[in-house]
């Protein structure tokens, strides 16, 4: 049995995380789920969107499964999310993007794992405004040579290990010249060292071009905070849309899985919300956790449903179900 920190999170979470665990369930999947909250929900409940107990439930069990989490826009407390990155160390945002059966979407050769630096970037938050009318405000965005070695090394080893065989660093190094040009000259610096697997870069704004005109041309994707967040949400767009793609923040002590989208307000409550992107993320869990054999199994469950009872699935994805007859489908197969 392994113990895993369960939060269910804000908005589409309640529903997703249900499916998820049923799904899990029904696969045997050796889990013992610790429940824990977070996010708007806690605030609300708690007067605090991070309560202690539920840092120490993730220090102490170093496994996560989490829901989306809402942040408030503009003002209010900083992202939980990324405080949870911080928190943790959870240095690799591993965000898969693969054309699955039955899913109509312009491309179907997609087949890319976007590695995102997890704990710098502008994604830090250190803004401040530089006068007293606050009509001139700044950000800062960080850069380290060991944040970057780190990432950088963790995309190759996994090209390596998962036969993917070329790597593309992502930057704007021609105009933020020391931080995204530092973690360029790093990328170079390691290419080298990994002699089987091609390199190359791209410049952040080519890159988004060719990623909608030649989607198939990218196998593993290296690159800053704030780019790697963009270009997931576009990548999930190749292959379907936001419930389609999974995703792991991976540290080395330490590693909380979510799905790339966020709490999906819009939907939220009317069983619209298509809990694949969840179940990615679970089963990327499962592998991080050694069960193999189940994550394969669950795989092997959720094509079969999407290539021969679509009906089952989700609106999303050109469905006439909802959130548990999906789930339900592949239960049934499973
Ligand atoms: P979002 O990802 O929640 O939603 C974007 C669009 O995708 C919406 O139209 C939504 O209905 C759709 N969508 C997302 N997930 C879906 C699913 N499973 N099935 C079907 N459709 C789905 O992004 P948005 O609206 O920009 O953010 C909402 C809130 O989520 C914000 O408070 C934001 O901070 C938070 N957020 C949290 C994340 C996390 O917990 N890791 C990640 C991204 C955003
Ligand atoms: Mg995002």
């Amino acid at each position: 049995m392994h113990n895993v920190v369960f939060i269910t999170g804000d908005g589409i979470g309640p529903e997703i995380t249900q499916a998820v665990q049923q799904i899990l369930k029904a696969a045997g999947a050796p889990i013992n789920w610790i429940p824990a909250k977070a996010g708007m929900g806690a605030y609300r409940e708690l007067g605090n969107p991070l309560p202690d107990e539920t840092v120490e439930l993730i220090d102490k069990h170093k496994v996560a499964l989490k829901g989306p989490l809402e942040t408030p826009v503009g003002g209010g407390f900083r992202s939980i999310n990324v405080t949870l990155r911080q928190r943790f160390n959870l240095y690799s945002n591993i965000r898969p993007a693969k054309s699955l059966p039955g899913i109509n979407s312009p491309f179907t050769h997609v087949d890319m794992v976007i590695f995102r630096e997890n704990t710098q970037g502008l994604y830090i938050g250190q803004e401040r405004w530089v006068d007293k009318e606050e009509h001139h405000a700044e950000s800062i965005a960080v850069v380290t040579r060991e944040a970057s070695e780190r990432i950088i090394h963790a995309a190759f080893q996994y090209a390596q290990k998962h036969g993917y065989k070329k790597v593309a660093a992502v930057h704007k190094a021609n105009i933020l010249k020391l931080t995204t040009g530092l973690f360029l000259n790093i990328a170079r610096e390691i290419a080298p060292q990994y002699p089987d697997v091609e390199f190359r870069d791209v410049i952040v704004d080519n890159m988004a071009m060719q990623m909608v005109m030649r989607p198939e041309q990218f196998d593993v994707v290296v690159t800053t905070n704030l780019f790697g967040d963009i270009l997931s949400d576009l990548a999930s767009g190749l292959v379907g849309g936001l419930g389609l793609t999974g995703s792991a923040n991976i540290g080395d002590k330490h590693a909380m899985f979510e799905a790339v989208h966020g709490s999906a307000p819009d939907i939220a409550g009317q069983k619209k919300a298509n809990p694949s992107a969840l179940l990615f993320s679970s089963l990327m869990m499962l592998d991080y956790l050694g069960e193999h054999e189940t994550s394969k199994k669950i795989h092997a469950a959720v094509l079969d449903v999407l290539k021969y009872n679509l009906d089952a699935c989700t609106p999303d994805i050109g469905g006439k179900g909802d959130t548990f007859t999906y789930a339900d489908a592949i239960c049934l197969k499973l």
